[in-house]
């Protein structure tokens, strides 16, 4: 493929519009029956329930949850701009990942693209599943090199994982280059945006009345302030999303995990503030590293972390370890010699980082 995105005419390009999920998808998730819980054969009002094997008395979670998490998609939908059916609700993002793999990618015959150094789920889910991984490693600017990518042609190519803001690169892909690849692969183009509440760009959900092989993954994890109770979501067309509902686990969300999802999402004001004064933490942090002599490159960052070159990234990570600060070394991953990643913390661990920073031996 070639850079060809940027100056192309969008109206030029050609559409395939004969994608059809179910023919992407593995012959046998495609045959078979889904497993049908208690929950999904009756979901009406009633008195008594006496259908599902619970136990009767009254703990807090005597009951199984919502297997579809109707209400939590309903307050998500006008936020999103997606509708309900175009929603799936995971164990964490990880859980999408893992189905959309084990829904489309034949074992020992399939694979996927990753375009790397990014998220390591895509490449350890695909593993685990016994799928090809083509790995595309990102230009200087760790952005997409599409003359790299191989022909898009080749049927048992399935996915193309592409993370935007890239972890842990922090920047974003360019637009137009993920649009070529939407429109050029015959396959799924997930992008997944864990870190799209800390950039100015637009989320690609509003992309996905154009392109039925776009499959966009967010998290509860980051900006909501939610990590510990993993909740993923996954927006897509409304045939791709049942792929994955057929295959999950039945009540792979608790009932806890529902009713705290809600309970955020009535006040999105929070996880606004929040995002906010990362932003402004994060932009200090930046100020603060550039002054450093330990610091040779701090890349542009539009997630909630940045990622630094540093003289000797081994070295100052053990002195930060030993004292008690943490940060991730991301030396021996592609493109990130001698560079850590560091988490926007509160003014407070900030402050911390850079004090001792500043007083680090080289
Ligand atoms: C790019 C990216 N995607 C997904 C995840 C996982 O998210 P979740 O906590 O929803 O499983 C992470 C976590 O760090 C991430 O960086």
């Amino acid at each position: 493929m070639s850079n060809q995105a940027d100056t192309r005419q969008k109206s030029n390009m050609p559409r395939d519009t004969s994608f059809n999920a179910d023919a992407l998808v593995r012959d046998n998730v495609r045959r078979m029956k889904p497993y049908s819980s208690a929950r999904d054969e009756f979901s009406g009002e009633a008195d008594v329930f006496l259908d599902a094997n619970e136990n009767p008395y009254p703990s807090p979670f005597n009951r199984y949850p919502d297997p579809l998490q109707a209400a939590v998609k309903r307050a998500l939908s006008p936020l999103k701009g997606v509708t309900p059916e175009q929603i799936f609700l995971g164990n964490g993002s990880d859980e999408a990942i893992d189905l959309l793999i084990r829904a489309f990618c034949e074992p020992n015959r399939d694979g996927i693209i990753i375009t790397e150094p990014t998220y390591g789920m895509y490449a350890v889910c695909a593993n685990v599943n016994a799928v090809r991984i083509v790995s595309i490693t990102l230009d200087e600017h760790f952005d997409l090199d599409l003359s790299k990518f191989p022909s898009l042609n080749d049927p048992t190519l399935k996915i193309i994982f592409l993370c935007s803001p890239n972890n842990p690169s922090a920047n974003l892909l360019n637009r137009a280059r993920i649009t070529q690849l939407l429109e050029e692969f015959q396959g799924l183009v997930v992008v997944d945006e864990a870190y799209i509440d800390f950039t100015a760009e637009p989320s690609f959900t509003s992309e996905l009345s154009t392109y039925p092989n776009l499959v966009i993954l967010q998290t509860f994890s980051k900006a909501w302030g939610l990590a510990g109770l993993r909740l993923g979501m996954c927006f897509a067309s409304k045939d791709i999303i049942a792929i994955l509902n057929k295959i999950k686990y039945p009540y792979n969300v608790n009932i806890r995990t529902q009713e705290l999802a809600l309970e955020a999402l009535s006040n999105k004001d929070q996880k606004d503030r929040w995002v906010k004064e990362i932003l402004k933490e994060r932009a200090r942090l930046i100020d603060a590293l550039q002054g450093l002599a330990i610091t040779l490159k701090i890349f542009p960052s539009e997630a909630n972390f940045v990622l630094v070159r540093v003289s000797d990234a081994h070295g100052i990570y053990k002195q930060l370890m030993n004292l008690g600060i943490i940060v991730r070394d991301r030396s021996n991953v592609k493109l990130c010699d001698n560079c850590l990643r560091i988490t926007v913390g509160t003014p407070r661990e900030n402050d911390k980082l850079i004090e001792v920073l500043k007083q680090i031996r080289q």
